[in-house]
């Protein structure tokens, strides 16, 4: 896995059909996804409960691109060697969801997956300041964690802050929550690299009719792209 700041669409399979996960991540792949991002949730830090390492591992066999799995639980640490077993590329954990996230990244490395710290839309941008050197990805909540298809919420100005304080280091910058074309565009120019969208990507289609899977991340990219362009 190289690094790059090129757009990259990351279609979250919590708005896939969950009774088809193989299909709908090969669609996706085949509809140009640049990476899966896999949300899990344990009920506890969020209110919803999605899927464990076993199911991961099973996506595993789907995923040819990178798999990207964003962990909404808490605690973490006990879990990162099994979601690693499972075959994450990039595993991302919360700043909230414990009081050690730095070791929760040594962690992670430790396992030879990236590591990635998501903040949630209330904390501030310099609570990842001395985890830059740690961390390979940050993931910028523009929801409340929990679920897919809730309104947007502007975190343009925190984008803006991290790509500032990231300077030359590689460390990608997601969004996760509420992107599409009309949100899309003020992220990337803020410095944005990975635009993580679920209901975006999957309305319209099927594992049947996966075109408009394809529509949807082609109006994503161009209007990210031309954004930065
Ligand atoms: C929210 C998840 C997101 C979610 C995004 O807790 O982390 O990845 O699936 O869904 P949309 O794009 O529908 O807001
Ligand atoms: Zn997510």
């Amino acid at each position: 896995m190289s690094f790059d700041r090129k757009i990259k669409i990351a279609p979250s399979i919590l708005s896939a059909d969950f009774a088809d996960f193989g299909r709908e991540i090969r669609a996706v792949e085949d509809q140009g996804a640049d990476w899966v991002h896999v949300d899990v949730m344990d009920g506890h830090f969020v209110p919803n409960i999605t899927f464990g390492p076993p199911a991961v591992a099973a996506f595993r066999k789907h995923v040819t691109t990178v798999m990207d799995v964003h962990l909404m639980i808490a605690p973490v640490d006990p879990y990162i060697e099994a979601f690693a077993r499972a075959g994450a590329d990039i595993i991302t954990a919360h700043v909230e969801a414990g009081p050690h996230i730095h070791r929760t990244l040594q962690a992670i490395r430790g396992t030879g997956a990236r590591a990635g710290v998501a903040l949630n839309p209330g904390t501030p941008a310099d609570a990842v300041e001395h985890l830059l050197d740690l961390a390979d990805l940050i993931c910028v909540m523009t929801v409340n964690p929990g679920f897919g298809g809730q309104r947007f919420i502007d975190m343009t100005a925190k984008v803006r802050r991290l790509r500032q304080m990231i300077g030359d280091r590689p460390v990608h910058i997601e969004i996760d929550g509420g992107v599409d074309p009309s949100t899309a565009p003020q992220l990337a120019a803020a410095g944005a690299d990975v635009l993580v969208a679920g209901s975006a990507v999957f309305r319209g289609g099927s594992v049947s009719n996966s075109a408009p899977y394809g529509d949807n991340i082609r109006a994503i990219r161009a209007a990210a792209q031309a954004a930065v362009a």
